[in-house]
């Protein structure tokens, strides 16, 4: 009996031998084979050792590429695909150089997240959302702050200890993030919708359906993952229908009221929805699709960013709290002086810093950069590329590296206060360089960048002026962080204790 299941027919066997040699047929002439791999192995099914790691290890791979191979390329593994890892001075200048129809910047996030397969075609074609960012957010940044003030005050009264007397402990992560996403989206869709319970709760679940259903995509070639997502993990594309079922009343409001502006000059309402259907109507996009739709990238890019480098910050104080009465004196004489405006903000060097090492050892995830190849690409030290393949800059190696950083693994809160450059625009926590890519590197870093930063020193600000805040369990130092994938994430499991001063 047991033998007989192993008597398969002649031509079974030559088939898994056919597909055996096709494999590595296609595996010889895959061009990425002369690019050095890190991590694990480099052969067909071994290589899954390396996308297994990737999944908690990516930081450990990326650093171990950086070490053996220099500033030069190597690749890693993950479940679908190769990464390949661009480093040092000269490469990064290629990329950060290279026009979108050589290596594009919408191109590579989409496919790093697999958004490709639940939007449509012209949101990356033409990325306007990150333009409206460029164009109107950063220079509206002045009035926006008085908003997301008043949003903070009363999220923080609502969420925190109102009054002193009892402390409340609660979950860090989750009223961070409870409290960037409030503030977030004053400026995003204004009133009332930053407060509605079902607007806020799509808005933040957006990044989690993708991250879901990106996991789930993985497991699947390249040719069935259309059908995947379409069939089985739909969350994205779940999520945009109801944003647009959420919105769509305000949208068609705000439509009308551009009617109107048309005809008389009357006010239109000055936030990032709105500026968002200013430029859909010129470009004759103007529906309540497209604009969930670039919402929801909008808020992709700004809440679990800005609410994790916020967390990651607050648990280096928690963990020291000699940093306390310094961050808190800084503040309090910066905002005495100027209120609560950016020019209080500026006056803040030492929480500018703080906020900046914090980034650099930590970060959002482990890479800089993302590009896809659009077209074959021959790299300045020779390396071919082939078009379609994902292109990264990481930045974990380069933000640990000991040749540029003195005791590189350590936490220095003031560490670009005590440098050289002290006081130059280049050590401030919005500059990007080769040495600091949280936010990228290049005409495509982080254009939200100014408003974040703006977001995290107001609400740390808030926090430190207005509650003494410490662990629930002391008893280990800095909650340890949580990799997955090339995510880094901040624990989950910390507990905060909050009381009003
Ligand atoms: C601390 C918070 C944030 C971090 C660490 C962060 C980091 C990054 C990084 C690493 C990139 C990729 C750059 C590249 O590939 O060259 C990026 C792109 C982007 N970010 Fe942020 N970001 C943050 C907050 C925000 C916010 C608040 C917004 C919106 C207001 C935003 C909007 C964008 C957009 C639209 C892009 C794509 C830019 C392009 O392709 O041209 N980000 N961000």
């Amino acid at each position: 009996m047991t033998q007989g299941m192993f008597e398969l027919p002649l031509y079974a066997y030559a088939f898994v031998c056919f597909l055996a040699l096709f494999c590595l047929w296609r595996w010889k002439r895959n061009p990425l084979n002369a690019i050095n791999t890190a991590g694990g192995p480099s052969v067909p099914l071994l290589s899954y050792i390396g996308a297994l790691r990737f999944q908690r290890h990516s930081h450990e791979m990326m650093l171990e590429g950086y070490r053996k191979y220099g500033r030069s390329v190597f690749k890693v593994a993950m479940p679908d695909q190769w990464l390949v890892c661009l480093n040092g001075p000269e490469l990064i200048d290629q990329v950060r150089k290279a026009p979108e129809s050589v290596m594009s910047s919408s191109e590579g996030l989409l496919f790093l997240t697999q958004l490709t397969h639940y939007l449509p075609l012209e949101t990356f074609k033409d990325p306007y959302h990150s333009a409206v960012i460029r164009e109107r957010l950063n220079r509206r940044l002045d009035d926006v702050l008085p908003s997301m003030m008043d949003e903070l005050r009363i999220v923080c009264d609502e969420l925190l200890p109102p009054k002193q007397g009892d402390p409340v402990a609660l979950p860090g992560r989750k009223v961070i993030l409870d409290i960037v996403a409030r503030a977030v989206s004053r400026t995003f869709v204004g009133l009332p919708y930053c407060r509605k319970t079902s607007y806020l709760d799509a808005a933040v679940t957006f990044t989690l359906d993708v991250i879901k259903s990106r996991f789930i995509l993985t497991l699947f070639p390249e040719i069935m993952k259309g059908f995947v997502a379409r069939f089985i993990a739909r969350g994205p594309a779940n999520n945009i229908r109801r944003m647009a079922g959420l919105i769509g009343p305000l949208v068609r409001e705000r439509i009308d009221l551009m009617e109107q502006h048309a005809k008389d000059g009357s006010e239109l309402p000055d936030d990032m929805l709105q500026w968002l259907l200013e430029e859909g109507s010129k470009r004759n996009d103007l529906t309540v699709e497209m604009a969930a739709t670039r919402l929801q990238l909008l808020n992709f890019a700004a809440l679990h960013t800005s609410s994790s480098s916020l967390v990651h910050a607050l648990f280096h104080i928690l963990a020291d709290p000699d940093l306390v009465p310094t961050l808190r004196e800084e503040a309090r004489a910066a905002l005495e002086a100027h209120g609560w405006t950016r020019g209080a903000l500026e006056k803040m060097p030492k929480m500018d810093s703080f906020l900046k090492e914090s980034q650099r050892l930590n970060g959002i995830n482990v890479l800089g950069m993302s590009r896809r190849a659009m077209q074959d690409i021959v790299l300045a030290d020779g390396t071919f590329i082939p078009a379609g393949t994902l292109c990264v800059v990481p930045s974990y190696p380069p933000h640990h590296d000991e040749e540029t950083y003195d005791g590189a693994d350590d936490f220095k809160p003031f560490r670009f206060l005590d440098s050289k450059e002290a006081g130059s625009t280049r050590q401030q926590f919005v500059n990007t360089s080769d040495e600091f890519m949280a936010f990228g590197r290049g005409k495509h870093a982080c254009p939200g960048r100014f408003f974040a930063a703006m977001e995290l020193k107001v609400i740390l600000s808030y926090l430190l002026m207005n509650y003494d805040m410490e662990l629930q369990d002391k008893s280990t130092g800095r909650p340890a962080n949580v990799h997955f994938g090339i995510t880094i994430l901040p624990s989950p499991s910390a507990v905060v204790v909050f009381k009003k001063r």
